[in-house]
């Protein structure tokens, strides 16, 4: 049943100093271990997409995969995952973004999404916005409509939400963490 009491954020574990010092990392693991935190989040996510109408959810490797399948199957939808490089077999189409340190890559199968397309975009957590945005691009070069961006966890202190205000994206989370 609905747990709409549930107060998702007591479920994230902290772990100081990881992956490297002075970094609180917000680690999900323990949310999605508990039956109950695990089917709330799902819950609030698929009811934040469904005002949408999506087509599909598009889940971003490889947290967002363990959210947007279990919306998908919630919401009867089919799932696209979005991959890092080199891991998705067929015919791709890729978009380099920048991380801290250096580039990396995420990539999307041709015709996995067509022009029309309505999409949601699922991810555990809203950093820097980086990710979320190289995704957003995927989805505009295919002619894809991107429709939200939704996300269980957003750190606003690092600009990722502020970003995505300003690329026009509109952007929802389940929990905000202050002073990241
Ligand atoms: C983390 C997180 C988001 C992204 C957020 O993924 O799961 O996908 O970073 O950061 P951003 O807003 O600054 O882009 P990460 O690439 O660390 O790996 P994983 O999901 O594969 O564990
Ligand atoms: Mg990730």
């Amino acid at each position: 049943p609905p747990q709409p009491d549930l107060d998702l954020a007591s479920l994230v574990r902290t772990i100081p100093d990881f992956p490297k010092p002075g970094i609180q990392f917000r680690d999900i693991t323990t949310l999605i271990g508990d039956a109950v935190g695990f089917a709330e989040s799902v819950r609030r996510l698929s009811a934040l997409a469904a005002v949408q109408r999506p087509d599909f959810i598009v889940a971003v490797e490889a947290r967002g995969f363990l959210f947007g399948a279990a919306m998908a199957t919630a919401m009867g939808l089919g799932v696209v995952p979005v991959r890092k490089a080199g891991k998705l077999p067929g015919v791709t189409i890729g978009v380099d973004y920048e991380l801290e340190y250096g580039v990396d890559r995420l990539e999307l199968h041709e015709g996995a999404v067509l022009p029309g397309h309505r999409v949601v975009l699922v991810d555990d957590l809203l950093a820097t916005g980086g990710t979320i945005l190289a995704t957003a691009a995927l989805m505009q070069s295919v002619g894809a409509e991107v429709a939200a961006a939704l996300f269980v966890i957003d750190l606003p202190d690092l600009g990722g939400s502020k970003r995505l205000e300003v690329a026009g994206l509109a952007c929802e989370t389940l929990i905000a963490f202050d002073g990241d």
